[in-house]
């Protein structure tokens, strides 16, 4: 029986994936390579400096470690301009039903993210009240696939991993939650989040009860 819903953040609850998705397109046009929105798609739940790794292969650029933490924080700061303009309105349709739903049904919830602007985002959408615990990437020292943080989430809920669900939009995620011993639904592609037990296209049409029903 489920008891407690993990939530990622960016790609899940907002569309904070795609304002990284920008910030590190235009790091790569100022580097003179070309990033994909499918070559993104490994970066989705990675740490900002793995990302950044993950990048500087694409475009088979190599620079000294000063040089990647520069890059890192030129691309964080173009990310913080975006999401100091966000607001409610931003939030993923569903997404706010859903959490309303989860607390009539008596399910716990938490945030499993690994970014370290959580903080700021959970404020510009007025979510912290829907949140039993938060957990960002200021307290984990392992980014997924590795299950930290959804770990974290579950030990500050006090449930045991068994009888969480995690929602998740990235593939490393999905591997967290398995590693972590818990039930994942994906949101978003079916072909790229193929290790979930569920794929949903989003909140939209989804219910407490058929937490019930799947798991
Ligand atoms: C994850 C995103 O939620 O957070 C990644 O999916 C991102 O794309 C990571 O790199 C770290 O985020 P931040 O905000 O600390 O750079
Ligand atoms: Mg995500």
């Amino acid at each position: 029986e489920i008891k407690a819903c993990i939530f990622d953040l960016d790609g899940v609850l907002c569309d904070t994936a795609k304002y990284h998705y920008l910030a590190w397109k235009r790091l790569a046009g100022e580097l003179g390579f070309s990033f994909t929105e499918a070559q993104n798609e490994r970066l989705k739940g990675v740490s900002r400096m793995d990302s950044l790794e993950i990048l500087l292969e694409i475009g088979h650029v190599k620079c000294t470690q000063k040089a990647k933490e520069e890059m890192a924080e030129k691309k964080n700061r173009w990310y913080v301009e975006y999401i100091n303009k966000m607001d409610q309105s931003e939030l993923l349709p569903g997404v706010l039903d859903f959490l309303e739903e989860c607390r009539k049904n008596g399910l716990r919830t938490a945030l499993g993210s690994v970014s370290k602007n959580a903080g700021v985002i959970l404020e510009r959408l007025k979510l912290q009240d829907y949140l039993d615990a938060v957990v960002d990437g200021s307290q984990v020292s392992q980014a997924k696939p590795d299950p930290e943080v959804f770990l974290k989430g579950a030990k500050r809920l006090g449930t045991d991993p068994s009888a969480c669900v995690v929602f998740e939009d990235a593939a490393a995620g999905i591997e967290a939650a398995r590693r972590a011993g818990m039930k994942s639904v994906g949101i978003g592609n079916p072909g790229i989040l193929c290790q979930a037990d569920y794929v949903i296209p989003g909140f939209e049409k989804f219910h407490a009860e058929m937490l019930d029903q799947w798991f």
